[in-house]
């Protein structure tokens, strides 16, 4: 748990402007900076950061958020992460709140031990002729064994231990899944004898390794074991090296082996990455679409590889939103990528990629495949599970085109179909108006489904100070008005803590409803005039509320009375609720 205020204060300090800057190259313009978003392929900047709000929004894909979310998306960081690395920047520490039961853990030795163990293999490749023969063997340079920290591990049981042991403690050796502990207490290495593939996170440390035995051997890939750095659901080999060879990646391939990155990496095809001998889970999916918008999964061209890209497809679609794409590229029988990129050349493999099937056709055509699409019957079976799959898929344009498609092939319509598919929990839907519908299209106040809680959030998130002058909103909490309790607690958070940036304020609803909300309302420039028009705006909204709270009030009472009688408290109440009502009319005050 990372203190609230910590997170303030962070932002407080922080640039976003400078964070991104790091990144993507900025243009200023006006008061904004812009940019080709660096999270979809673009010719022209769509990607817009606001330093006044220290918020960031692209009108081309829709990615948007404070400093801390940018990292998250385009260094593939976790939240803790992200907030570490400003902290870093800002020349600030992390303090940590300890929960009950929980304690923070400082995996620092970990990496250290991980870190001093790749030195350690890739020395000893050096001095291993048999071992860089096999690589050589293989058609891999020194450059690429370099820059993917290859490394040996000789044969022997103590190769690592006897070198890491004065530094590193055995029992932090074993906990790195360095060593392996035997029965009776004595401790040895986990690899030996083998080609050592270092896995490193996307901030460039060693987290685990994989190894192949040289030559035939069993098991011909050993991989570290889950570590408390090291989690296989989750790692991708090769995304680090292909972030630090593309400054602009915008698709990435996912193939099976450690020695397929490599290959293709070594035929100057460097966008290629591999789970750690595991199925592709749904986090890896997550994390490599926050990286890119295209993937395309290489599979066997055989029934066991149908039947993989098939388990694939169904992780992907509830994650397959509008903007990101996924495709299957099936390979010859027999061949891997590392088989196919030397004999049919990078130029090959690269037309392979460009005729990837997409998402779309191999989810119909596996259905057909599945499904006897020439009785009745087989139609309705089929319609059953195809609605299944895509009750899961988020709403957009490429759910709709499913549908049709599908509607089609069973003889429904549209709407019969999609019937089935609506998403079994609540919908994420924005606030209507506010999705940036074409690319480039600024949003402009006009085309807003503008209501004064809307419009009074807004104005708040443009310029926080504002909230000081927000007197009468205590009729605010617990209002039916639908987003008045959130307008509340804003105004209560920025009188509370009134130096808050919009970035700040926007992280204390980090991935919630209320914060999705939020944010899409932050991407709203108020209206250029006076220095006064924003607090006259927001007055004018909150006077609104207040009128829209006494007529609901009123109404309630007056429904009240017609049933029993009102108390005397009630009666006052309903008396000067009407007389405002009437005041209103004549555009006098509209009470206190
Ligand atoms: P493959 O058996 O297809 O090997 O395993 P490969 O990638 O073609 O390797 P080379 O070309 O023979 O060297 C693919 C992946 O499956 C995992 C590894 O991650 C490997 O890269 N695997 C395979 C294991 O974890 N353990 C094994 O024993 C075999
Ligand atoms: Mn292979």
């Amino acid at each position: 748990m990372i203190p609230q205020h910590f997170i303030d204060e962070l932002l407080a300090r922080t640039d976003i402007v400078e964070v991104i800057n790091a990144r993507v190259t900025l243009k200023k313009q006006g008061r904004e900076y812009a940019a080709c978003c660096p999270f979809h392929g673009e010719k022209t900047p769509s990607f817009f950061v606001t330093p006044a709000k220290q918020f960031y929004h692209c009108f081309g894909c829709g990615a948007h958020g404070t400093a801390i979310t940018f990292l998250m998306e385009h260094d593939n960081l976790s939240f803790p992460e992200a907030v570490e690395e400003l902290a870093r920047l800002a020349g600030m520490e992390v303090p940590r709140e300890h929960g009950a039961g929980e304690r923070t853990e400082d995996h620092r030795p970990l990496y250290d031990a991980l870190e001093a163990a790749a030195e350690h293999y890739a020395r000893a490749l050096r001095t291993s002729p048999e071992a860089v023969d096999y690589l050589k063997g293989r058609g891999l340079s020194g450059e690429i064994a370099r820059d993917f920290r290859l490394g040996y591990a000789p044969d022997a049981w103590d190769g690592l231990l006897s070198v890491l042991t004065p530094r590193f403690e055995e029992k932090l050796l074993i906990e790195a899944g360095l060593a392996i502990r035997k029965e009776g207490g004595q401790t040895y290495d986990r690899f030996r004898a083998r080609i050592m593939f270092p896995i490193r996170d996307t901030r460039s440390r060693v987290i685990g390794f994989g190894g192949r035995i040289l030559g035939q051997g069993e098991p011909k890939y050993l991989n570290s074991p889950e570590t408390p750095v090291f989690h296989k659901g989750q790692q991708l080999y090769g995304l680090y090296e292909a972030r630090r060879t593309n400054t602009r990646l915008d698709r990435l391939l996912v193939v099976e082996g450690y020695m397929d990155v490599i290959a293709l990496a070594q035929h100057g095809i460097t966008h290629a990455v591999a789970t750690l001998g595991t199925a592709t889970t749904r986090e890896h999916l997550e994390r490599l679409f926050r990286a890119v918008p295209r993937l395309v999964f290489c599979f066997d061209g055989d029934a066991a590889g149908r039947k993989a890209a098939w388990r694939a497809l169904e992780q992907a679609l509830p994650v397959m939103r509008d903007g990101r794409e996924a495709a299957f590229l099936f390979l010859p029988e027999g061949e891997d990528p590392d088989s196919l990129v030397r004999s049919a050349g990078a130029d090959g493999f690269a037309a392979l990629e460009r005729d990837a099937q997409a998402l779309t056709d191999a989810f119909l055509e596996g259905l057909r495949e599945r499904f006897d699409d020439t009785t009745r019957e087989g139609r309705a079976r089929l319609g059953t599970e195809a609605a299944r799959l895509l009750r899961e898929m988020p709403e957009g344009l490429l759910k709709t085109q499913l549908v049709n498609d599908l509607a089609r092939l069973c003889g429904l319509s549209p709407e019969q179909f999609s019937a089935r598919t609506a998403p079994s929990g609540r919908p994420d839907v924005p606030p209507s108006g506010y999705r940036s519908s074409a690319p480039k299209e600024r949003p402009s106040p006009r085309r807003l489904d503008i209501t004064p809680v809307r419009l009074a959030l807004s104005l708040l998130l443009a310029e926080p100070p504002l909230a000081g002058q927000v007197n009468d909103w205590a009729f605010l909490r617990g209002s039916p008005i639908p987003g008045a309790e959130l307008l509340a607690q804003v105004i209560e958070t920025l009188k509370n803590t009134p130096n808050l940036t919009t970035a700040a304020l926007l992280e204390r609803w980090r991935a919630s409803d209320e914060g999705r909300f939020l944010l899409k309302l932050a991407q709203w420039r108020p209206p250029r005039g006076d220095d006064a028009a924003p607090a006259r705006m927001l007055n004018d909204a909150i006077s609104r509320l207040r009128g829209m709270h006494d007529e609901q009030r009123a109404t309630a009472l007056l429904e009240k009375a017609a049933r029993e009688s009102l108390s005397d408290a009630e009666k006052q109440e309903l008396k000067r609720l009407l007389a405002a009502r009437n005041g209103a009319d004549g555009g006098g005050e509209s009470g206190s």
